[in-house]
């Protein structure tokens, strides 16, 4: 069964103002449990109108959302369950902390939970473990720490209440490449741990190629695309019009494509990149010895 289901979902801001936006439009979305997702689109195109709406943050202007099949918003006392259930990282880690000490502002979920104190602390500790918080950083404001140090706080804060959906809106944003590999690393590690269905916002072709097993692509506040990896990097040159750019690997195998050669256009990993090149050096090579004979 679907974990996440979405059913003609849109949503407008400033309704009735001269500055009403129409932000999503008729989103129809199943996500299958388990699953690793990138999501991504150009700026404005909606991508954290949506996830917002996934643990019940924004509710739609119509349309309506599924959470292992229950109707999220029949029920207004259920909603706290579910926001249990999709824990929701902000694109703006500031706008998630706000207690005295980082150690105060992981165990804020779980306690809310109303687990045990022993029960809050283990689940604080671990989740800190997992994102490399360490103890000495456990007793300060988290307002003294860095954006890097910041983001990994609020990732252990949701990953404190173990969330069966965890989603991540631009987790890696100004983050330095080192940076930026070692949170998805770790995002990575934890669901192929846990087994919990993972949404991570990205602008980024080159981080999604790393760790997506399905993308979802929006565009102009709709869906343009939710299928398997290797299917939206089909549309690579589409996706490039929208003004996302590329994985670079993708735009060398584009370009030797172009030129001539018999490879994959679509090729977005180092791996396949490399069989590749092989391949034909090895063709290259029985070619001459051949000519030589
Ligand atoms: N609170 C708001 N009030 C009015 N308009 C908003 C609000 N939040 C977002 N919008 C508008 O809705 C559209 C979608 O915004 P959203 O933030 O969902 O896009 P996004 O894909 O997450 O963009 P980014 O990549 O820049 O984070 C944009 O045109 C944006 O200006
Ligand atoms: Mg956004």
């Amino acid at each position: 069964m679907a974990v996440i289901r979405t059913e003609h979902l849109s949503h407008v801001y400033s309704e009735g103002t001269p500055f009403v936006k129409m932000a999503i439009q008729d989103v129809n979305l199943s996500i299958e449990e388990g699953e690793m997702v990138g999501v991504i689109g150009h700026t404005g195109s909606g991508k954290s109108t949506l996830i917002q709406h996934l643990n019940g943050l924004l509710k739609p202007t119509s349309g309506k959302i599924y959470i292992d099949g229950e109707d999220m918003w029949a029920d207004k006392a259920k909603l706290r369950e579910i926001r249990f259930k999709v824990g929701l990282v902000f694109q703006y880690p500031e706008y998630q902390l706000f207690e005295e000490t980082v150690y105060r502002d992981i165990a804020f979920g779980p306690k809310n939970m109303g687990l045990s104190e022993e029960e809050v602390d283990k689940r604080v500790r671990q989740a800190a473990a997992f994102v490399n918080v360490t103890e000495e950083m456990m007793n300060k404001s988290p307002f003294e720490l860095s954006g890097g140090q910041k983001r990994r706080v609020a990732i252990a804060g949701v990953l404190a209440m173990n969330p069966k959906v965890l989603i991540l809106d631009e987790p890696t944003a100004g983050l330095d490449p080192k940076g930026r590999d070692r949170i998805l690393g770790q995002i990575q590690e934890y669901q192929q741990d846990q087994k919990n269905t993972v949404l991570i916002v990205s602008h980024s072709m080159e981080d999604v190629a790393k760790f997506a097993k399905k993308v979802l692509v929006m565009n102009q506040s709709k869906v343009f695309m939710y299928d398997d990896t290797e299917k939206v990097f089909e549309h690579a040159s589409e996706i490039e019009q929208m003004g996302l750019a590329v994985p670079q690997v993708t735009k060398i195998f584009m370009r030797l494509a172009d030129m001539g050669y018999p490879v994959d256009p679509h090729t977005y990993t180092i791996q396949a990149a490399k069989q590749q090149v092989l391949r034909l050096f090895e063709e290259q090579e029985a070619k001459q010895k051949k000519g030589g004979m």
